[in-house]
């Protein structure tokens, strides 16, 4: 039986190679919606670049959502300088021609959770958890609904990558961060102290490449833009595929292992400003309420990938 999700995702390379990787995945995946988000850039373009993901998968039925423009209090911050002035630097992309949804994402979101049966249905935020977190507040009665959330987001060894303690997702939206990591819903999190080592190299993307379609050449060529902003900074071999590690979770979470800890979000301070304090070594009786990644297979996670792509 297929899991039913709603992606929330402010796309940005590595949420689209997560986003193929869903709707190639029938047999595992329900995509009930996608919403976007603000995040690597504005929800204009991250809306915009949802539906070129949808329709290079060959998936025009996808209901695509446009969600919240900016953070619940703080000023919106973009990552241009990662994913490029259009979110999807690399390939050249024609405008989208599919529809966006009238409905706001919020009210999606609600309104899904709401009509699904109870604890059918999974939220995989790949950006801010803005929408996530306005949706839990407009609609209480929907938090005890959900299945599980399975997110991108958060660091604790590997520490920050947008300040020296804070990943984007989490320090874009701090206080929606911290309303989801304070819900009660089980949370499955994947922060760069996984999707770190989950690098893309020479062989991987030639992989995609050799595929021969259209959505394989668009992951090379997205994964060879993406790239350069880590091999810059961290000298690393390749780009980590962070958003991707959330599908490959639902399709296969013997890939990871990780374990389950208390997580809370800094609000306050800005020097550690959306810093994911996780309680690894339980020092505190803080109870425990995510299941937070530490390691993957990388070789099955990019065989996965390549395999599952290589089907659009
Ligand atoms: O820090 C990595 C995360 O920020 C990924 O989801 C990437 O797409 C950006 O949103
Ligand atoms: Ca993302």
């Amino acid at each position: 039986m297929p899991r039913k999700i709603i992606i929330d995702t402010d796309p940005g390379q590595d949420d689209a190679v997560a986003i193929l990787l869903a709707l190639a995945s029938p047999e595992d995946i329900d995509v009930l919606g996608i919403c976007a988000v603000a995040g690597n850039v504005p929800l204009a373009l991250t809306e915009r670049n949802a539906r070129i993901i949808c329709e290079l998968s060959g998936h025009r039925e996808t209901r695509v959502f446009a969600g919240c423009e900016k953070p619940i209090s703080r000023n919106l911050v973009t990552a241009e300088h990662v994913h490029g002035k259009t979110g999807l630097d690399g390939p050249q992309l024609a405008d989208p021609t599919m529809p966006l949804q009238e409905q706001h994402g919020v009210d999606f979101i609600i309104e899904t959770l709401r009509r699904e049966p109870a604890h059918t249905v999974t939220l995989c935020p790949l950006g801010p958890l803005t929408n996530i977190a306005t949706a839990m507040q407009r609609a209480p009665d929907i938090i005890d609904r959900i299945q599980q959330i399975v997110l991108m987001g958060g660091a604790y060894f590997e520490v920050g990558n947008i300040t020296p303690a804070a990943e984007f997702n989490i320090y874009v939206d701090p206080q929606a961060a911290d309303i989801v990591f304070k819900s009660g819903v089980p949370l499955v999190v994947m922060p760069l102290d996984v999707t770190h080592k989950a690098l893309t190299n020479r062989k991987r993307v030639e992989a995609f490449r050799a595929l021969g379609t259209e959505p394989g050449r668009m992951v090379a060529e997205w994964t060879d833009f993406f790239e350069r902003f880590d091999m810059q900074k961290y000298g690393s071999e390749g780009a980590p595929l962070h958003d991707p590690c959330v599908i490959a979770y639902l399709i296969d979470p013997s890939l990871f292992e990780g374990r389950h800890v208390n997580v809370e979000i800094e609000t306050q301070s800005e020097l550690t400003m959306g810093m994911t304090v996780a309680d690894w070594w339980g020092v505190t009786n803080r109870p425990a309420n995510a299941l937070f990644m530490g390691s993957v297979d990388a070789e099955r996670f990019f065989a996965l990938l390549t395999d599952r792509i290589g089907r659009l």
